[in-house]
C-alpha cells in the first residue's frame, strides 16, 4: 500500500514537471529561431557584420607602401569596415596563396596590388568563383575581369617627368632607367615619358643613349645600370629619367661616384622623403608626387560600396588586355625645389623638419 502511494506521489509530481520542462524547451527554441543572426548587408551600411576587405600587397620595400597600408586601413576603419592585410614580398606564388587564404577567411572584397601583373589574373578567377569582387589598387591586373581599378594616371606621371626635364635640357643625351617589367605601371610610365620625348627625338635634339628596365624596382640594380650607362657613354650624359625615387636614388649614387651628382638633372616619382631631401640639396631635380591619402580614401569608399552591392560610377575605363576596366585615375603633381612647401609640407606628406633638417 505504502509502495503504491509512493509511486502515485512520484507520478503526480513528475507529470506537471515534465510538462513545465517541455514548455520551457519550446520557448527556448522559438526564441533561438527569432534571434538567429540574419546576415544581410543593408544599403546604408548598417549590416550586423562589418564589411571585411582583404588587402593583398606586393611589397613594403618603397616608403610609399607603408603609407598606403596605414592610410587604407585608417580610411576603411572610418567607414566601419575591417581589413586583413597580407604582404607577398615580391613573390607571385605567395601572393596567390595569400589571396586564397583571405578568400577562405571570408573577405567580402579583395583589394590587390599585384606583384606580377600577368600571373595575378589567377587571383581574379579564384575570387570570382567564391563570389568575391576584385579591386586593383595602384597597379592594374592585366588579362582578367577586374571589377575596378583605382590609381594615379601613370602615363601622366611619366609625362610630367619628361616635361620637367626637357624644359631644362631640350637637347642632349638622355638615359631612361625604367621600373620593373613585371609591373604594368612601369610600362605606362615609359609610354608617358616617350610621348613627350618623341618630337625631340624625331628632330634629333634628344638621343636616348641608354634605356633599361630595373628588376623589381631595385635601387641597387638601378645603380648598376646607371654605372653601365655612364661607362658606355664616357660619362657624356645630359639627363636621366628614372621610374621612381628608389631607382633615382640608385642613379644619383652612381652619379656621385663620378662627381656628377647635381650636374645632371634626374627625375623620379613618389615624393619619398630621401628624394625630397635630394631635391633640397640639388642632386635630384623633381619627383612626381602622388597624394596617397586620396588614393586610399577613394579605394576604401569604392570597395565598401562594391561590397554593399552598390553601383559604382566612374569616369574612365582602362583596357587591361581583356576588358575595359572601370577606373578612377587621380592626378600626380610635379614637385621641385620651389613648391615643396605648398605641396608635400602643406599636405603633411612629410614634415618641414624632416625635409629641411637633414644633413
Ligand atoms: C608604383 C610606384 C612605386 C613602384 C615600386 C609602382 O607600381 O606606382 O609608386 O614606386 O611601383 O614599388
Amino acid at each position: 500500500m505504502n509502495r503504491c502511494l509512493n509511486w502515485l506521489t512520484i507520478i503526480l509530481v513528475m507529470i506537471p514537471f515534465a510538462v513545465l520542462v517541455a514548455c520551457e524547451k519550446e520557448q527556448v527554441s522559438s526564441e533561438t529561431e527569432q534571434t538567429l543572426p540574419t546576415y544581410t548587408k543593408e544599403a546604408d551600411g548598417s549590416n550586423e557584420d562589418p564589411i571585411k576587405i582583404g588587402f593583398s600587397m606586393d611589397t613594403l620595400e618603397e616608403e610609399r607602401w607603408l603609407k598606403d597600408k596605414a592610410l587604407f586601413q585608417e580610411e576603411l576603419e572610418a567607414l566601419g569596415a575591417e581589413i586583413e592585410i597580407m604582404i607577398a614580398n615580391e613573390d607571385a606564388a605567395l601572393q596567390i596563396a595569400q589571396v586564397e587564404t583571405m578568400i577562405s577567411n571570408g573577405v567580402d572584397i579583395l583589394v590587390v596590388v599585384p606583384y606580377y601583373t600577368e600571373t595575378t589574373a589567377a587571383i581574379v578567377e579564384k575570387a570570382h568563383s567564391a563570389g568575391v569582387k576584385v579591386v586593383s589598387y595602384d597597379r592594374i591586373i592585366t588579362n582578367a575581369n577586374v571589377d575596378l581599378y583605382v590609381s594615379f594616371d601613370n602615363e601622366l606621371v611619366g609625362a610630367i617627368q619628361a616635361e620637367a626635364i626637357t624644359k631644362l635640357v631640350p637637347r642632349g643625351n638622355y638615359v631612361y632607367i625604367g621600373g620593373s617589367i613585371t609591373d604594368n605601371n612601369a610600362i605606362l610610365l615609359k609610354k608617358g615619358v616617350f610621348q613627350v620625348l618623341e618630337p625631340y627625338i624625331d628632330r634629333g635634339d634628344i638621343k636616348i643613349v641608354y634605356d633599361q628596365w630595373t628588376d623589381d624596382w631595385n635601387p641597387d640594380k638601378a645603380y648598376q645600370n646607371m654605372l653601365e650607362a655612364l661607362e658606355k657613354n664616357d660619362n657624356q650624359i645630359d639627363a636621366v629619367i628614372a621610374g621612381n625615387d628608389g631607382t633615382a636614388g640608385g642613379v644619383i649614387r652612381a652619379l656621385e661616384e663620378k662627381g656628377l651628382a647635381g650636374k645632371i638633372p634626374v627625375a623620379g616619382q613618389d615624393a619619398d622623403l630621401a628624394a625630397i631631401q635630394r631635391i633640397v640639396h640639388g642632386t635630384q631635380t623633381m619627383t612626381a608626387y602622388k597624394p596617397i591619402r586620396e588614393l586610399a580614401r577613394k579605394a576604401a569608399e569604392l570597395s565598401v560600396a562594391l561590397a554593399e552591392g552598390e553601383r559604382v560610377e566612374v569616369d574612365s575605363n582602362i583596357n587591361n588586355g581583356k576588358i575595359e576596366v572601370p577606373s578612377v585615375l587621380l592626378s600626380p603633381i610635379e614637385v621641385h625645389k620651389d613648391n615643396i612647401e605648398e605641396t608635400i609640407i602643406a599636405d603633411g606628406f612629410h614634415s618641414r623638419e624632416e625635409v629641411y633638417d637633414s644633413k
